[in-house]
């Protein structure tokens, strides 16, 4: 069987350093590896429009901003093809299939909508899209057929309902879709960075984000102005690491050759995270070479999404090919649906052979 990888994102802002360590630089590993025979990476403005219906220059806006984020952490179109959802219609109709496999009471358990719609504040306004957009984010992923969908640990809920939406399809109408595997960052911190503020997640709305599209000097002002452990004021002080966010980036990002180039007095995270822990080590020292590393990390990501935003044009043209390449794939995957399901009436030669035969003896 191929392996296929299908995720995405929604456009709705620029992409942060939280989405990078959840899961661009495990989409670009697993791109690299070339252990993958086909990879899409989608631009889900529609999913993006369930709960921004009224705003869709919001999403207009934001659709060229993620691409060059995706362009610029190295996702490379001659590998990956990198599509803009609402431009493969047939993902609409499978949705709309697959409504009929899914029950309201299910939609209503699904913890990430349950968690969002609190966020959102909808109560009793939720729109129909946004409730059910857990069954076209299953279309997503089964109309290229994918067995691998590398994202963050908040998405898992809705690759279980996709997981439970093929075996119903495939139960009923006959082995059709596949279903496919989750694929989580190793790395434990990596699953959730924290704000920059501590709190549990990077958001826009909360403003406590270091985009991957932030300056050198954003992202060190941003550095220096995180928050750490309150109990540590003076550097003689122990310093708690565990829910301190500096100690959690450190965590997602540093190397050991970091420490070599620029700190040292330590030859990895356990030895530094021992002396803060003991006291004697200052948050500034530590904030520092936070920034040393991120900024290690970030620069060419930035340099290569200024010489994309020279080419705007040419962006336009590598989403336009990755959307016609995935809309051949999904074209493909209606037809075998069609078919399973019993609605590809001009096609089957037998059906009206048949027919004839049962009107006219
Ligand atoms: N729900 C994802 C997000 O919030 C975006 C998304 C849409 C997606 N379709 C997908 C992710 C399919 C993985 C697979 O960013």
């Amino acid at each position: 069987m191929s392996k296929i990888i299908l995720t995405g994102d929604r456009p709705t802002g620029r992409l942060h350093v939280g989405h990078y360590v959840g899961s661009l630089r495990e989409r670009v590993r697993l791109q690299n590896s070339g252990e993958y025979d086909k990879i899409f990476i989608m631009i889900a403005d529609a999913q993006a429009l369930t709960d921004n219906a009224e705003n869709p220059e919001k999403v207009r806006q934001n659709v060229i901003e993620v691409a060059l984020d995706y362009l610029s952490v190295g996702l490379d179109p001659a590998k990956s093809s990198i599509l803009i959802q609402t431009q493969i219609p047939e993902l609409t109709e499978l949705s709309f299939y697959y409504m009929n496999l899914v029950t309201v009471s299910r939609l209503q358990r699904n913890p990430t909508v349950k968690a969002e719609i609190q966020m959102r504040n909808f109560e009793a306004n939720i729109p129909v899209g946004f409730f059910t957009y857990p069954i076209s984010q299953a279309a997503d992923i089964t109309a290229f057929l994918a067995t691998t969908v590398p994202v963050g640990e908040d998405q898992l809920p809705m690759l279980e309902q996709t997981r439970e939406i093929v075996r119903k399809f495939n139960s009923v109408y006959g082995e059709t879709l596949v279903e496919p595997e989750a694929l989580l960052p190793s790395n434990k911190a990596c699953l959730r960075l924290p704000g920059i503020d501590g709190k549990a997640k990077m958001s826009k709305s909360l403003g406590n984000c270091i985009y991957l599209s932030d300056t050198e000097e954003e992202v060190r002002q941003k550095v220096m102005s995180m928050f750490t452990d309150p109990n540590h004021l003076r550097v003689s002080d122990p310093g708690q690491v565990e829910g301190n966010p500096v100690s959690s980036y450190l965590d997602a990002f540093a190397r050991d050759e970091h420490f070599a180039e620029f700190c040292p007095d330590y030859q990895n995270l356990d030895e530094m995270k021992a002396h803060y822990s003991r006291g004697g080590l200052g948050d500034v020292k530590v904030k520092r070479f936070l920034n040393n590393v991120l900024q290690t990390e970030l620069a060419p990501i930035r340099a290569k999404r200024k010489e994309y935003e020279r080419d705007i044009p040419g962006v336009y043209d590598i989403l336009r090919k990755g959307s016609d390449k995935a809309r051949e794939e999904a074209a493909h995957t209606l037809d075998m649906v069609r078919s399973a399901m019993r609605i590809n009436y001009f096609d089957d030669a037998e059906l009206i052979r048949a027919q004839s035969e049962k009107f006219n003896g």
